[in-house]
């Protein structure tokens, strides 16, 4: 079976385990002519890096990319791009106990039951290490995006951490790089901080939500039913390991409205195209952009790996404990945040050429 791809034209295939010698991406369908070097997609990559605060697993992965084909003079060729990261910390003692246990909320057990055979080693091909690859074709896609739709820009953030939520009325941009979570609010920054700390050092872990918004997304990208924007999205972010509830717009908390209080009222703009009264829809109608903000949310479950002992079985069947040592993140959450807007570029990026392939410029003017 080949279930390792996604996306339709800008097709994104990940390889590799996070024990192997390296991991990577293919992508195949990146337009010809893109403007790209390693330094490019390093950039992004160096954002999802292990060991960049002590809220991050220590691993020590340098996780540097090397292009190993589709581009020519620093500039795409529209042939498949292969980006390859070694990886280069694999400290396989430190999961030796989990060949016969099954760790808790990992997935050991269920790989096991589907394969007969598994990668023991660090989850193998479970890992979240296998993010990395998806970070790398983000990177191109932002490439591809900055050449065909300038006026898209990609931003994640984390909103909750466990139980504590960021405060929307101190939402500041310019705060997400400042601080080690991506958080938008320098007072959740510094509470998150102690917060975390004391899951930490006592050994637990805790989950998260994220959320990812792109701005400057044209109107029209998407189709009904089966091609919908949201569906694509939702399945992208949904794929993320650790990820258990994904919502666009205002998303579960839509049951709690009115009609009349979800409404995203249109009014026509001075510049000739419509304005929205709001957008609980999250940028997106029918499947099809609205030209406003695209607005994802994911919830990541806690780290599985904790210091608590968990109760669980051997392969033969037999009851065991299991205490999962190495080295994990805290909050998964953290190093989601470039995750998810990876996936979002590269969401974005398809639904850009599959509209450029099926409609070119025959859109609908209003006005
Ligand atoms: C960026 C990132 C880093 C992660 N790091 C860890 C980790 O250090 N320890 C851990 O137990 N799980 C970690 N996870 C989560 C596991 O990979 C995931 O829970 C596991 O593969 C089971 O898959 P599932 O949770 O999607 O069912 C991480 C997830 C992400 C997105």
């Amino acid at each position: 079976m080949s279930i390792n791809s996604f996306g339709h034209l800008f097709r994104v295939t990940t390889w590799g385990e996070s024990h192997g010698p390296a991991l990577g991406a293919v992508v195949d369908g990146c337009p010809p002519g893109i403007e790209v070097d390693a330094a490019l997609i390093q950039h992004w990559l160096d954002r999802r890096k292990p060991g960049t605060s002590k809220y991050t697993t220590q691993r020590r992965e340098a996780d540097e990319v090397e292009i190993l084909s589709g581009v020519f003079e620093g500039r795409t060729t529209g042939t498949p791009v292969q980006l390859m990261i070694r990886n280069t910390d694999q400290r396989s003692k430190d999961y030796g106990e989990i060949a016969e246990k099954f760790r808790p909320g990992h997935a050991d057990i269920t790989y096991w039951q589907k394969y007969g055979i598994r990668d023991y080693r660090g989850g193998g091909r479970s890992s979240a290490r296998e993010t990395a690859a998806r970070v790398a074709a983000g990177g191109l896609a932002r490439a591809a995006l900055k050449a065909l739709a300038p006026e898209v820009q990609i931003t994640g953030y984390m909103v909750q951490m466990g139980p504590r939520k960021i405060d929307r009325e101190a939402f500041d941009m310019a705060e997400i790089e400042r601080n080690p979570f991506w958080v938008p609010d320098a007072g959740a920054a510094a509470d998150w901080a102690e917060y975390l700390d004391g899951l930490r050092k006592s050994g637990n872990s805790v989950g998260a939500v994220i959320e990812v918004v792109a701005k400057g997304v044209p109107a029209g990208l998407g189709a009904p039913i089966y091609g919908k924007l949201d569906t694509d999205l939702a399945a992208a972010m949904m794929s993320i390991n650790a990820v258990k509830g994904v919502e666009i717009g205002e998303g579960m908390a839509a049951a709690e409205l009115t009609g009349e209080a979800n409404a995203d009222e249109i009014f026509m703009g001075n510049d000739g195209r419509p304005v929205y009264s709001s957008n609980h829809a999250g940028g997106i109608l029918g499947g099809i952009s609205t030209g406003q903000e695209v607005v994802v949310r994911f919830a990541v479950k806690p780290t599985s790996s904790i210091l608590k002992p968990r109760q669980t079985i051997t392969k033969t069947g037999e009851a065991t404990e299991i205490v999962t040592k190495g080295r994990h993140d805290p909050c998964v959450g953290i190093r989601a945040v470039p995750v998810g807007e990876a996936m979002m570029a590269c969401v974005i990026l398809d639904h850009l050429l599959l509209h450029r392939g099926q409609v070119g410029d025959a859109g609908g003017r209003i006005g």
